[in-house]
């Protein structure tokens, strides 16, 4: 088993170390090998996602990935933009599955926005379709107007599309996963005024009748924005697209108190697949030592459990998690009064003391 480690920009290089820490300290057997990506690839070979890079990631079981971009690189050309590293490998490794577990640990509903009683117990899961609709869609582009409002002035347009195949497959995905809780999806669509997703919507229902015992409900973005921060406890499994799966998934990571807890898993068909935390560089707090490694560590975690088939492990890292935070230990974005805030380095020592301690203790 090979793990292509790629780190990336801002606080990426922090926080996978950590990850990488618990890894080593689980005692399995697999070779990792790290390579540049994002801001930091162009920086030393004039691109976001060099060919020995992607070579190294398709060649490998798994992706490890940390975060890309820093507002340094805005003025690039897009192009070259870090952002074009994350898309290139979902592109090219074929990534159309994208798992964004949404998952409010009881030690921090404090931490959350929300009032506690709406989201002690949250659990929901995000499945964004993520390698089609207007983030890949052609044509796209800066133009002339030859109608619209001005015709003749400057304008611009991306291409939202869908074909069956692709809602096909993410539609499966969902109603498989939701098999595996508790039976319920929630399609997320603009059936009323787009047509792609009509389209999608039409599709899901079709593939929604080869899973008799799944219930499927649909919903508008709008309306499935306002149900999140409503009561979000009454989503299970959400499929919907790109761009839509873009924007809920931020709203839903911070139900849970912190964008930095939240994981994500992102597969292709050969569940090969790219494991990064949901949140970005960071560049603010990047060098501080006060990254939340979690989301990263837990992302190791779905590695292990959906591409390198070692699911005993996954449980002892995530229970190792939630060790740490009973025993009150915070890093500054999910610290409320009462608890111990540690940085970066130390939250990483905390999971893999956990993690040691009950292997000595069986
Ligand atoms: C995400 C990010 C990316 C996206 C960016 C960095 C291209 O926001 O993974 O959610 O828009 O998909
Ligand atoms: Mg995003």
């Amino acid at each position: 088993m090979k793990i292509a480690v790629l780190p990336g920009d801002g606080i990426g290089t922090e926080i996978v170390a950590e990850a990488l820490r618990v890894l080593e300290v689980l005692d399995l057997s697999f070779e990792t090998e790290s390579a540049l990506v994002g801001g930091a690839a162009y920086e030393a070979h004039g691109h976001p996602l060099p060919e020995s890079t992607l070579k190294l990631a398709k060649e490998a079981d798994a992706v490890l990935f940390g975060a890309v971009g820093d507002w340094k690189y805005d003025k690039l050309e897009r192009s070259l933009r870090p952002e074009q590293a994350i898309l290139g490998l979902r592109k090219n490794l074929g990534l159309f599955a994208n798992f964004r577990p949404a998952i409010c640990y009881e030690q921090l509903v404090d931490a959350s926005s929300l009032k506690p009683e709406l989201i002690a117990g949250l659990d929901i899961l995000i499945i964004r379709e993520l390698t089609g609709d207007i983030y890949f869609g052609q044509p796209r582009g800066r133009r002339t107007a030859v109608d619209g409002h001005f015709p003749g002035a400057e304008e611009a347009f991306d291409t939202m599309r869908y074909s069956r195949p692709e809602v096909e497959r993410i539609a499966h995905v969902a109603f498989q996963a939701a098999r595996k809780r508790s039976k319920r999806v929630t399609s997320v669509d603009k059936a009323n005024v787009l047509e792609t997703f009509q389209f999608w919507k039409d599709i899901v229902t079709e593939v929604g009748k080869e899973y008799p015992d799944v219930e499927l409900d649909h919903m508008y973005v709008d309306n499935a924005a306002m149900q999140l921060v409503k009561a979000p406890k009454k989503f299970d499994v959400v499929v919907t697209g790109n761009m839509f799966g873009d924007i809920l998934s931020d709203e839903a990571a911070m139900l849970t108190g912190s964008i930095g807890m939240l994981p994500s898993a992102s597969l292709n068909s050969s569940n090969q697949g790219l494991y990064e935390p949901s949140h970005g560089s960071a560049p603010d707090i990047a060098g501080k030592g006060v990254a939340n490694p979690l989301a990263t560590i837990l992302s190791a975690a779905m590695m292990l459990r959906f591409s390198l088939n070692q699911p005993e492990a996954a449980d002892r890292i995530e229970s190792a998690v939630k060790h740490v935070l009973a025993q009150g230990l915070r890093t500054a974005d999910i610290w409320s009064a009462g608890t111990t805030k540690v940085g970066t380095r130390e939250m990483g020592d905390a999971v893999v003391a956990a993690i040691t301690k009950k292997t000595i203790t069986g």
